[in-house]
This record gives C-alpha cells, sequence and structure tokens, in this order.
C-alpha cells in the first residue's frame, strides 16, 4: 500500500547543528520585518519560527508545514496552552511535495531550508512534485520583491541552490546573496 512520505522522526532546536530558523529570525529582526507572511518548511518540535513571531510585536504571520506526526501533536498542545497563538501561527501537517497554490495565500518570504533532504522515490509514488516544482509554486504566491530562502548548511544544498537557479532561470529571481546560514533569492519588484 503506497504511504505518505512522511518523517517519521522528530527535531528539538540544536543552534550549533541547524541554525537556519535562528537566522531566519535574525533577518526578520534585523531588517525590521513587519506585518509579513511567511511560509516556512519545517517546524521542529520547538516551532520557534511560529512562537518568536507570535510573541515579538512584529504582527508577521507565519503559515509552516511538518511531515512530522511528533511535531504536529506538539504544535496542538502548544495552541491549546496558548490560545492566543492560533491568530498569527497556523502549522499544518502533510507532504511539502504535495503544495497546491490555490490553497496558500499570498506570501512576503518563503523558506525551503530542507529542500531535498527528505524527497525520495517514495514521493513518486503518488506523483508529488519535485523540488523545482515547488519552488515555482512558491514563487507564483510570492509577492513582487518577495524573498525564498534556502539553508546553506543542509547536507542537500546542491538541490536547493539548483531550485534557486531555476526561480532566476525560470522567474527572473535575483540571487541576493546570504545572510549568515541562508541563501535569498528575490522576486522581480515588477
Ligand atoms: C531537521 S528538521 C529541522 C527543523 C527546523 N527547521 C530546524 O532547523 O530546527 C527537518 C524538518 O523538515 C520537516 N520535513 C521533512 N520532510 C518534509 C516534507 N516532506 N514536507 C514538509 N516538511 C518536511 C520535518 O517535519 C522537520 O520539521
Amino acid at each position: 500500500m503506497t504511504k505518505l512520505n512522511f518523517w517519521n522522526s522528530t527535531w528539538a532546536l540544536d543552534e550549533k547543528q541547524c541554525p537556519c530558523d535562528i537566522h531566519f529570525l535574525d533577518y526578520l529582526d534585523e531588517n525590521g520585518i513587519k506585518g509579513c507572511n511567511i511560509f516556512h518548511m519545517g517546524t521542529g518540535s520547538h516551532h520557534i519560527v511560529g512562537l518568536r513571531t507570535a510573541s515579538n510585536g512584529t504582527n508577521n504571520q507565519v503559515l509552516a508545514i511538518t511531515a512530522s506526526r511528533d511535531e504536529y501533536a506538539a504544535y496542538i498542545d502548544l495552541l491549546i496552552d496558548n490560545p492566543r497563538l492560533g491568530f498569527s501561527y497556523k502549522a499544518y501537517f502533510g507532504d511539502l511535495y504535495q503544495t497546491d497554490a490555490r490553497l496558500l495565500p499570498t506570501l512576503d518570504y518563503a523558506t525551503l531550508f530542507h529542500a531535498g533532504e527528505y524527497r525520495t522515490s517514495e514521493n513518486d509514488k503518488y506523483g508529488a512534485l519535485t523540488d523545482e516544482q515547488v519552488g515555482l509554486v512558491l514563487a507564483e504566491k510570492l509577492n513582487p520583491g518577495g524573498e525564498m530562502h534556502f539553508y546553506t548548511g543542509s547536507f542537500a544544498y546542491d538541490v536547493a541552490k539548483r531550485v534557486g537557479e531555476s526561480l532566476v532561470a525560470k522567474r527572473g529571481f535575483s540571487d541576493a546573496g546570504t545572510y549568515k546560514s541562508l541563501h535569498i533569492f528575490r522576486k522581480p519588484k515588477a
């Protein structure tokens, strides 16, 4: 029987090993980003991106996906105990490679920190998108000037970089360089 290629694991915050979420929050902070819509791949069980955003007065909104049963359960518990969190942070369980533009809001930032890390032939069995296709779907939902962020420390950064290069070649994005461990691609303003 074909099964969803979910992540049968969980991830606690470990800034030394995987600082991408922290670096993304630093980026938002340093650039004074307020009132923006963020799509975030990979919540971790810590949910730091959604939690920090909900508590720092920025009015940023986060829609995040997890493919981990445990991480999703952690979100449910967080929300039950902090109902106000639900106004600005929505996490859902699913496979990133089933992303459909019709179900997404318009976005200012999209993170694909774990592009290429977990997509296997298991995803092919149910016709899932490729990394490049997911990048293009999210690119469509980004507002002009919006950004897609990748993680240079990923073991699949070669795949992530190819997704970014495809945004440049096919959608006219610019390579906006790096910030800490992140690689940023920006959608044209018009
Ligand atoms: C190593 S953890 C990193 C979590 C967090 N970004 C961090 O750096 O602390 C990888 C994350 O990718 C998510 N993930 C793995 N496969 C996925 C998929 N197919 N769709 C969506 N998320 C996925 C996992 O649920 C997990 O949150």
